[in-house]
């Protein structure tokens, strides 16, 4: 979703947002503007519909010029992708500005503004903060306080960086609902929406707060809080690596991202796991009573987190004997919903910025869960800093918008939890070290899986002139299926639907002809016999299948069915490690497809909006 990058130099800085930018790129957006205070004091500003190369090329013919800039790359909410509603917006000649997130009450902002004499060029919600912040300036002592006056009258969420070319050496920075980081350097400054555009220039970053309105420049840093009383914000050294954003040998981030699940494991597990136990202290200072008093958990999230979520439900059930329910933030957030005694809150989240699971998290706040936990991957992210308790999952940055490592690293800190929260209740020490042999047993076993590589990418051939798929599994391995078929429509385009192998015939079996492959996947598990009977349906019916199987599942390959094997491993691993042919499969038939495989159309790495 939309990115920010800002900067108060010495030296000319369009470069450098520039490459901010294309640091951000992975985020998804359809056209991206740059704007810098020139020697002269006059604005200059640049704006592309499209990559951000496009940007770089019209930059490179017309150079800017100057030390302070801002820049954007627009991911549209109110109206189309077009150059003008790409960022910066202005008002008149002096003020510019960068925004993310929505100003829900843009339109009666945007009725005032114009009885004012303001005459809007853009559909956006964006350009009535540029007005504003023009107007209140008429009778403001500073930009500051002309921001603080603006955002005081904003509803919604926003991240907002402001420039005036009457005062060039001046950015101002404001918070509410769209993260925005500051990157210090020496004499200079810089701001964005996420640290990974600023590692080039800096490591050393202050995350602003709720509400937090802050003045920066080449010097100083002055942050003022909701009520505008002067805050220090902590300064952190960044632990993400320099080289985040690289793809190194592969061809594309989802790829590097999908070989990197060994390592991402290995060391999100590292220190976790001792003497065949799991370290509550993962979770957090003090975790381990509160976990034990745990008797039901909550689940809240979206997309592939959410599929995560759907797993842990099983495993909850199963083994750490508590009750467990799950749910769509965006669905939560609007429902009401009953609070059970003794229940935990948790949010799962990648980014730990994705704006409906944000606010699902501060809405059970104030419904009495026991306590919240996170399990996210973005050290600082709003979820972390808001929530009770945090796993840290240490993936490494993620940039493909397909989420793949995240949701394995996701799955083995949630299987920590059920061995966290079971312990004492169903989970005996025996059962607590068969789980622990099964994790540290993962990185090796994924590795044995990713070798399957070559022959999905010959069975991605059958897909590319298909339009439907249908993904199936049973148990735990539903979620999979599901997450299975996530995967191919958002980087394939085509359309994907996954069920529960036993609700075949209460519907979808009636689209089950030769144009409809169907993807099973098949543990071997106590519910195999049951999946087999499932398969035989479609097979009576004159569908394809593609059948990802244990070993000693004893499927076999004919005339109507491709079975590829998995390695065997023990079942609390088998959902994690059938996820990866799932992962492969829509990565190589999106490739056949050429598709955009790291930017699909349309969608965004951290839907931080609404
Ligand atoms: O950052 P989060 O895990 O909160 O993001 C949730 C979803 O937006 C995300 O998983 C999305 O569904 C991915 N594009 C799936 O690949």
């Amino acid at each position: 979703m939309c990115g920010i990058v800002g900067a108060v130099a010495q030296r000319d800085v369009a470069g450098i947002l520039i490459e901010g930018l294309r640091r951000l790129e992975y985020r998804g957006y359809d056209s991206a503007g740059v704007a810098v205070v020139d020697s002269d004091n006059a604005l200059q500003r640049v704006r592309r519909l499209g990559k951000v190369q496009e940007l770089a090329d019209a930059v490179a013919t017309n150079p800017l010029s100057g030390g302070t800039g801002i820049a954007h790359t627009r991911w549209a909410t109110h109206g189309e992708p077009s150059e003008t509603n790409a960022h910066p917006h202005v008002s008149g000649e002096h003020i510019a500005i960068v925004h993310n997130g929505i100003i829900e009450n843009h339109e009666s902002l945007r009725t005032v503004l114009t009885e004012r004499g303001y005459t809007f060029v853009s559909q956006t919600d964006t350009e009535v903060i540029a007005h504003l912040v023009d107007w209140e300036l008429r009778s403001a002592d500073s930009l500051l306080q002309a921001v603080q006056k603006t955002v005081s009258q904003l509803e919604g969420a926003y991240g907002t960086v402001v420039m005036d070319s009457r005062d060039p050496n001046r950015i101002v920075v404001a918070r509410s609902g769209s993260p925005l980081v500051i990157g210090y350097g020496v004499d200079e400054h810089f701001v964005a929406s996420d640290q990974l555009a600023l590692l080039p220039v800096t490591r050393r970053f202050a995350f602003l707060e709720e509400g937090d309105v802050a003045e920066v420049t080449r010097f100083e840093v002055n942050i003022f809080d909701k009520q505008g009383e002067p805050v220090e914000r902590e300064i952190k050294e960044s632990e993400v690596s320099h080289d985040a954003g690289d793809k190194g040998q592969y061809r594309h981030y989802m790829l590097k991202e999908i070989y990197e699940q060994p390592v991402a494991l290995q060391r999100t597990m590292e220190g976790r796991l001792a003497n065949g136990k799991v370290l509550a202290s993962a979770f957090g200072d003090n975790a381990e009573a509160l976990l034990q008093k745990v008797k039901h958990v909550q689940i809240i999230a979206c997309g592939t987190s959410y599929h995560a979520g759907l797993v842990a439900r099983y495993w909850l059930e199963q083994w750490a004997g508590v009750s467990c329910n799950v749910e769509i933030a965006s669905e939560f957030r609007y429902r009401k919903s009953h609070v059970y005694e003794n229940s935990l809150l948790v949010t799962l989240s990648q980014s730990g910025e994705t704006a409906d699971t944000l606010a699902a998290l501060r809405l059970a706040k104030e419904m009495g869960y026991m306590a919240s936990l996170t399990i996210c991957n973005v050290p600082g992210s709003s979820l972390v800093r808001e929530s009770d308790l945090a796993y840290m999952m240490k993936a490494g940055a993620e940039i493909g918008v397909a989420s793949t490592k995240a949701f394995t690293v996701q799955l083995a800190g949630l299987l920590m939890l059920v061995a966290a929260i079971g312990r004492g209740k169903t989970i005996d020490d025996a059962l607590e070290a068969k789980l622990v042999a099964a994790l540290q047993s993962l990185p090796a076993k994924i590795e044995q899986t990713l070798a399957m590589a070559d022959d999905i990418e010959a069975l991605a051939e059958d897909f590319a002139d298909k339009h439907h798929a249908l993904f199936l599994g049973r148990g735990e391995q539903s979620p999979i299926a599901m997450e299975g078929a996530l995967k191919l429509k958002e980087i394939s385009y085509i359309h994907a639907e996954a069920y529960a192998a036993g609700e075949l015939k209460h519907g979808p079996l009636a689209l089950i002809d030769a144009d409809m492959p169907v993807i099973v996947v098949a543990p071997n598990n106590e519910l195999l016999e049951k999946l087999k009977s499932n398969v035989e349906e479609v097979r009576a019916r004159g569908g394809l299948m593609y059948v990802f199987a244990d070993v000693n599942a004893h499927f076999a390959s004919d005339d109507t069915m491709t079975v590829l094997n998995v390695p065997h491993c023990d079942e609390f691993i088998a959902p994690i490690l059938y996820t990866l042919p799932l992962q492969l499969l829509s990565y190589y038939v999106a490739l056949i497809k050429g598709t955009d495989v790291d930017q699909p159309r349309n969608l965004a790495k951290s839907v931080t909006v609404e």
